[in-house]
């Protein structure tokens, strides 16, 4: 037998997890790490193993209890639960509406005050009946159709923000607890996340996930599911000291009571103050955690909603005011692709006009092969479209029942466009990636922007004043289609575009020049090859040495550079397997640009291991990064300045002191033609000394 002691703990216990619950769960402020949340916690278990007499049925370990139902039992609201009359005037005067029609049956006339209003969202989830009996939560209903529900208590208590008990010294008998149980976004899409990566079926919309997560009959399963509850309302009540005599006070005694309660909520008099709460609500709607439909207002005070009593089913004391929805159901009319800038192909669904959101969509977004996929949205389908805020339209699920008879073909991109519907060039889609992709890079109109800036930048071909404002013009202009063009452009061309001097047409046209003599790492990063960044394209220049044995390189001789995986492998030759790229690399090459070529790690591997050298002077036809790039290429190291270990010293015009300390130590000193004979691939001993 559990001692007076242990019995002691054990309520002590549950109260104290019970506040970190409401704390962590309602308030969203924990007050303990959650460490020490797990330690009450199985304190309490272990107490309730060893002694089970002790078990209690609002005990928090007694959350996840009952076995799979086979059925619900119906239960018979005490009191019904009413549905809402829904405002048809959407704009904000509907607000006025409803005061209007409030003040009429009230017999109010224009010189009688002001009549108090709770104004408050309408949560877009499962009406939900609480029954507390002396604080203890005895069972949980849904609305069913007013009259008679189900009784889902064991899936409710799953819940960790719905208190099992109520926290106050002075339960009423009977208190019935009315409100939606919903699903937070945030919870939705992680939810999702982890269904998805388990390869398991994902939820809808927060909405399904919340109505079907009640009606579970394994409460296992519906404890799985992240719910949220808030409370709106009362239904039976009894033996309630002090009962509150207006619906704000009872959200707010409840609060007090640990239930959920919504802080977005407001009491003011008059209409003007509805439809400020209408129009504040509506800009932030996007922003608030959850999804709503709508504002609610409620007449303030219990006296003047028991006068105004019920037409039919609906409380002529409220109003429910809708936001425009955010889903719609639709059809699709055919699946075409759009390619974006870095040249991957989004499947786009072509829609019949449906309003959503607040605006006519005609098409929404796919993602991708594997969205449309988990999806199985195909043309001809029945869709839900969804547009909330300014998030671009997405299709969210097939009405897989409304699927047209025969069956259309499961829908794959590759199929249907295996050439790029931009610039015909060939599509694939790269191992690990969900995107296809059009692989003619330099060449595809769509990706044209993208390409030339990227061809200009620093790392790359340093074309200094070839911005995104100027590619703009030239593009848009049909001046430049491809990163070849640029090397074609004249003063007079220049100094015709926008914001552009003759000064700084004439400095760019000196930048295009002087690009030209550039070296092959950057050449090759310059291309916007996929998954080839400026170490991968300095580490191919190494290893290859010239263009042409990187173009002809098979995967295999790829896979031999440092770094290189399959991916980028397969990227590199896709890239040059499209003929529309090798062409704007051979125009490139008759306009002029150039770099130099050598033998390249696979061949003179080794020529320079373990050798230091160090640059100095103006070497006559190399910049220093070409002269580093093959040094490096043949296994060597440049280093900054002299001493008895460096190898050999380049010099070129206008050499200084490390010239002469080379002449003290003693030290190799090679000229450019010297560095070339040395790395040349079939003069490989030959030295050239510099005669000084
Ligand atoms: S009050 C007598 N307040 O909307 C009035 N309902 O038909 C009873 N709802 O299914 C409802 N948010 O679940 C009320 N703040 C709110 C609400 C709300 C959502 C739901 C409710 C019911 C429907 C009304």
């Amino acid at each position: 037998m559990a001692s007076a002691d242990v019995l002691a703990r054990a309520t002590a216990l549950r109260r104290e997890i019970e506040q970190h619950n409401y704390a962590y769960y309602v308030l969203d402020q924990p007050t303990i790490p959650d460490a020490e949340y797990d330690w009450l916690f199985r304190e309490l278990q272990a107490l309730e193993t060893e002694y089970p007499e002790l078990i209690t049925p609002d005990s928090p370990t007694q959350r996840v209890g009952g076995k799979p139902l086979d059925g619900f039992a119906q239960v018979r609201h005490a009191v019904p639960m009413l549905s809402i009359r829904t405002e048809t005037d959407t704009e904000a005067s509907g607000a006025q509406a409803f005061d209007v029609r409030v003040r009429k049956e009230l017999g109010l006339s224009e010189a009688d005050p002001l009549v108090e209003y709770a104004a408050e969202l309408k949560f877009d989830g499962l009406a939900i009946n609480l029954r507390y009996e002396h604080g203890l939560l005895v069972q949980a209903a849904t609305r069913g159709d007013g009259e008679t529900g189900e009784d889902v208590t064991q899936n409710i208590r799953t819940l960790h923000c719905i208190p099992l008990r109520l926290q106050t010294e002075a339960p009423p008998a009977v208190l019935e607890v009315r409100g939606e149980v919903f699903m937070r976004r945030d919870d939705f899409e992680r939810y999702n996340a982890r269904q998805r990566e388990a390869g398991k079926l994902t939820l809808v919309n927060p909405r399904n996930g919340a109505a079907g997560s009640i009606r579970q009959l394994d409460p296992a399963m519906a404890a799985q599911r992240p719910l949220s509850f808030f409370a709106y309302g009362l239904g039976d009540v009894q033996g309630w000291k002090d009962a509150p005599r207006t619906h704000g006070a009872t959200l707010d005694a409840l609060a007090g009571m640990s239930i959920p309660v919504c802080s977005e909520r407001i009491i003011g008099s008059g209409a003007a103050v509805l439809v400020a709460f209408h129009d504040d609500i509506a800009a932030r709607r996007d922003s608030l955690p959850f999804d709503i439909d709508g504002v609610v207002y409620k007449v303030n005070a219990y006296d003047l909603q028991r006068e105004l009593g019920f037409l039919t089913r609906e409380p002529r004391w409220a109003v429910a005011h809708k936001y425009p929805a955010q889903e719609q159901l639709t059809t699709v009319l055919g699946i075409e692709v759009q390619v974006g800038r870095t040249g991957a192909l989004t499947p786009v669904a072509r829609l019949a006009p449906v309003f959503v959101g607040g605006v006519t969509v005609t098409n929404a977004t796919l993602h991708n092969q594997d969205e449309i996929d988990r999806k199985d949205v195909r043309v001809g389908d029945t869709v839900i479209v969804r547009r909330a805020g300014d998030v671009i339209p997405e299709v969210v699920a097939a009405v897989i029942e409304r699927r047209p008879d025969p069956e259309p073909p499961r829908f794959n991109i590759l199929e249907i466009y295996p050439v790029c519907p931009e610039c015909g060039s060939h599509v694939v889609r790269l191992e690990g990636e969900a995107a296809v992709r059009c692989t003619g890079g330099l060449v595809c109109p769509a990706q044209r922007k993208q390409a030339l800036l990227h061809f200009a930048g620093r790392r790359a071909m340093d074309i200094e004043g070839l911005g995104d404002k100027l590619v703009d013009q030239l593009v848009e202009r049909g001046l430049v289609h491809t990163p070849a063009d640029v090397y074609g452009l004249d003063l007079v061309t220049l100094a015709g575009l926008d914001r552009m001097a003759e000064k700084s047409a004439a400095n760019l046209l000196a930048a295009i020049e002087a690009s030209k003599a550039t070296t092959l790492a950057r050449f090759i990063f310059a291309l916007g090859i996929r998954n080839v960044g400026e170490t991968t394209a300095k580490d191919l220049a190494r290893h290859f040495g010239s263009l042409d044995k990187l173009i002809s390189a098979a995967e295999v001789d790829l896979l031999a550079v440092r770094d290189v995986g399959p991916i980028v492998a397969q990227s590199i030759t896709q890239f040059f397997a499209e003929p529309h790229n090798l062409d704007v690399v051979n125009s490139l090459r008759a306009a002029g640009v150039h770099w130099p070529e050598f033998a390249g790690m696979s061949q003179s591997a080794g020529i320079l291991t373990g050798q230091t050298l160090v640059l100095t002077g103006t070497l006559p036809t190399l910049t220093r990064e070409s002269a580093k790039e093959m040094i490096e290429a043949a296994g060597g190291k440049v280093a900054g300045s002299v001493s008895k270990k460096t190898a050999y010293v380049v010099a070129g015009e206008e050499a200084g002191s490390k010239l002469t300390k080379a002449q003290e130590l003693g030290v190799s000193i090679l000229d450019e033609a010297g560095l070339l004979a040395l790395l040349a691939p079939d003069n490989n001993n030959a030295q050239h000394r510099l005669d000084l």
